[in-house]
C-alpha cells in the first residue's frame, strides 16, 4: 500500500475512535455540545491522535487504553483552535473549511464550546482507567495524565498562546529565542503531549520518553514554521482557513524573522533530525517516520 492510501486508512481509524467519545447532543446544554461537535467534526488532519497511536504502536502498546487519550488530545487541540480564532485573539472566519465556531454559534457559545472541549478532554482521558487491569497500567495512565495536563497548560500550550498575543504589534523586534518560546509552547507542546502519552501508555522507559520528547519538539517547531510558511503561500481552498492571518494581526513569524528560504530549509532539517531520533530506537515504526517526512512538504 502506498503512503497516501495508508494515511487515509489511518485517518479513518482515528476518526472512528474520536467519534466513539463525542458527547451526545441532548439536554438543556445541547447547544454547547452541538458547538463542540461542530468544530471537532469539521475534520482536520488528525495529526496529534495519529502521532499518539503510532508512538504507542512503536513501543508495542496494544488494546484500547490509548483510545480515550487519542480522542482527548483532539479535543484539547480543537478547543485551542476555537479560542485562537475568536475576535479577541486571531479573529479568523474560517477553520477546517467551515465558518469558525463563533461565527456560527456566537462568541459566548464559542468560548463555552472551547471550555467544554477542554474539560471533556479530561473526562474522556480518564476513561482509560476502565481498560486497565494491572497496577502497572493504572500507574502509566496516571503518568500520562500528568504529562497531558502539563503540556496543555500555562507551562505548555496556554503559555505559548499568551506570549503569542502579547507579541502582536511588538514595537521593538522579537528575537529568535522569543519566537522559539512561542512555537515550542503553543504548538510543540501538544505534539510532545501526543507522542509522550503514547510512549508512556505503552510502557516506554524514562530515557525513551525523553528521546520522544526531543523528537516531538523538532516535529512541533517544524510544524509551526510550516504553518507560518503556509500562512503566506497557501489559500483558503487548500488550507481550509484564510491565509494572511499573521500579516493581518501583525505577527512576528518564523518567516518574517528568518525569511522564506531559511524557513523552508529549517523545516527540512528539524524534521530530519526528528526522524533520526525515531530511527535510533530498537523497534521502529516506518509509517511514523514517513509521516514526519511528509509533513515537510505538506500544503495544508
Ligand atoms: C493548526 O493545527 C494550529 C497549529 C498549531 C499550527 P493543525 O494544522 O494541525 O490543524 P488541523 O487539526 O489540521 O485543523
Ligand atoms: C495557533 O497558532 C496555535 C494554537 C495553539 C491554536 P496559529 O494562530 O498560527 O494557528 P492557525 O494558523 O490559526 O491555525
Ligand atoms: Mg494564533
Ligand atoms: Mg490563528
Ligand atoms: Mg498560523
Amino acid at each position: 500500500m502506498n503512503f497516501d492510501k495508508k494515511l487515509e486508512t489511518k485517518v479513518n481509524e482515528v476518526e472512528r475512535i474520536i467519534g466513539k467519545y463525542l458527547p451526545e447532543e441532548k439536554g438543556y446544554q445541547k447547544t454547547v455540545i452541538q458547538a463542540m461537535n461542530y468544530s471537532i467534526l469539521a475534520g482536520g488532519k488528525r495529526l496529534r491522535p495519529m502521532l499518539m497511536q503510532e508512538t504507542y504502536r512503536m513501543f508495542r502498546g496494544g488494546g484500547e487504553m490509548v483510545e480515550p487519550f487519542m480522542a482527548a488530545i483532539e479535543m484539547v487541540h480543537t478547543y485551542s483552535l476555537v479560542h485562537d480564532d475568536l475576535p479577541c485573539m486571531d479573529n479568523d472566519e474560517y477553520r477546517r473549511g467551515r465558518k469558525t465556531t463563533h461565527v456560527v454559534y456566537g462568541e459566548g457559545m464559542a468560548v463555552l464550546a472551547g471550555d467544554g472541549l477542554l474539560n471533556f478532554a479530561f473526562e474522556t482521558a480518564m476513561k482509560a482507567f476502565s481498560f486497565a487491569e494491572e497496577k502497572e497500567e493504572f500507574a502509566r495512565i496516571a503518568h500520562a495524565l500528568s504529562v497531558f495536563a502539563a503540556k496543555a497548560g500555562i507551562y505548555g500550550m496556554i503559555g505559548g498562546q499568551t506570549a503569542d498575543i502579547e507579541a502582536e504589534d511588538m514595537e521593538s523586534g522579537m528575537t529568535k529565542e522569543q519566537l522559539l518560546f512561542i512555537h515550542e509552547h503553543k504548538t510543540a507542546a501538544l505534539i510532545q503531549s501526543a507522542m509522550m502519552t503514547g510512549a508512556i501508555l505503552a510502557g516506554a522507559a524514562e530515557e525513551e520518553i525523553a528521546k520522544i520528547e526531543k523528537s516531538a519538539y523538532n516535529i512541533g517547531i517544524a510544524f509551526q514554521i510550516q504553518d507560518d510558511i503556509l500562512d503566506v503561500t497557501g489559500s483558503l481552498k487548500t488550507l481550509g482557513k484564510q491565509a494572511g492571518s499573521d500579516e493581518k494581526n501583525k505577527k512576528t513569524t518564523y518567516v518574517t524573522i528568518k525569511g522564506m528560504e531559511q524557513a523552508v530549509k529549517d523545516v527540512e532539517s528539524l524534521s530530519e533530525e526528528a526522524v533520526e531520533i525515531l530511527s535510533s530506537f530498537k523497534e521502529r515504526n516506518e509509517f511514523l517516520e514517513d509521516l514526519v517526512k511528509r509533513l515537510i512538504t505538506r500544503e495544508k
